[in-house]
């Protein structure tokens, strides 16, 4: 009997173990950074996202609940998300100058980045500010004009020849939406710049195969090739219609912890029966007194 009460918990641990403990939020959380703009999944909440839903680069970090994701090295605001289209749009969020804004720094995103890319109606523009010998025939940005210096802006593929870098102080490329451009780029990229730029989000394929199976994808922080598919009750599989584990790493790791519980019992077991004969002999041996107690 003693052997049984030593024996059953761990059973109980194995099976508890292989069918996947730790149980977590069998859906992803909606949230709002308090300014009306709800996100839904795949989009998760910066230092909130216990269970790791979403997709890596959609985390969203609220700052005086202004909701913004980051890109590359920098934050952008986010301004719109269209779940249905699977669209966001974003901007720049230092500049206040709505007018004649200057580009901080060029837009940039990371390849880690992967599951976003920019929307089909978004165009690039290059900007060169601060330039003190001028190309001939090509309208300036009056407003960014200082002193002797001036600045140009241009449309991706429509750059004129000319010795930008050696010219000019600094070179810019960010992308804007094509219908924010309206006439001259020279006088109207203020807007454009307001107006953000749009991205698209998608999945990458194993975690497209977990969704149209009804789950959840669910990324690893450090390794984003290390996913999952969350189909509730905590379980984790590659998707929801094949509920076989997910990684072989997974695997591995399940199968090392029920061998080392397997060992463990056995161990445990052959311990307590030669402690029990060492017992028994001990005891025939030097202490003929029948066994104490009960
Ligand atoms: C993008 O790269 C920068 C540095 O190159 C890094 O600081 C940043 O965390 C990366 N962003 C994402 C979303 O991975
Ligand atoms: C999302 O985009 C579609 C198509 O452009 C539009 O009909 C719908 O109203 C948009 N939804 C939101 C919440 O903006
Ligand atoms: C926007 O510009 C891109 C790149 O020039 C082009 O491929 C796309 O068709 C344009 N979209 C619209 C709606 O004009
Ligand atoms: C242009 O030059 C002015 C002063 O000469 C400087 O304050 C400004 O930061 C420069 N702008 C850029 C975008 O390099």
């Amino acid at each position: 009997m003693a052997f049984l009460r030593q024996f059953l918990p761990s059973v109980f641990l194995s099976i508890f173990i292989i069918n996947g403990c730790c149980s977590s939020n069998s859906t992803p959380l909606s949230f709002s950074c308090g300014n009306g703009l709800e996100f839904r999944y795949p989009f998760w909440q910066r230092s909130h996202n216990r269970d790791n839903y979403g997709y890596p680069s959609l985390g969203i970090s609220c700052i005086d609940k202004t909701p913004k994701i980051q890109l590359g090295s920098h934050l952008y605001h986010v301004k719109r998300v269209n779940n249905s289209e699977k669209t966001l749009l974003v901007s720049f969020y230092e500049s206040t100058d709505t007018i004649c804004p200057v580009a901080s720094h060029a837009v940039r995103m990371n390849s880690s980045a992967s599951f976003l890319t920019y929307s089909n109606d978004v165009n690039m523009i290059h900007f060169f500010y601060n330039c003190t010998v001028y190309p001939s025939g090509v309208e300036p940005i009056k407003c960014l004009q200082i002193g002797a210096k001036h600045a140009y802006v241009f449309l991706e593929g429509s750059v004129p020849e000319f010795d930008w870098k050696g010219y000019c102080e600094s070179l810019v490329t960010i992308p804007v939406m094509n219908k924010s451009i309206d006439g001259s780029l020279a006088t109207s990229f203020g807007k454009a710049m307001n107006e953000g730029f749009e991205l698209k989000w998608s999945p990458n394929h194993d975690c497209r195969l977990c969704e149209v199976s009804g789950g959840f994808c669910i990324f690893d922080d450090n390794n984003i090739q290390k996913f999952s598919c969350s189909c509730g009750q905590g379980r984790r599989y590659a998707s929801c219609h094949n509920q076989g584990l997910v990684t072989s790493e997974f695997k591995i790791g399940l199968l090392s912890i029920g061998l080392i519980v397997c060992c463990l019992t056995i161990a445990g077991l052959v311990f307590y029966i030669v402690k029990k004969r060492r017992n028994g002999i001990y005891k025939k041996g030097f202490n003929p007194l029948p066994s104490s107690g009960r």
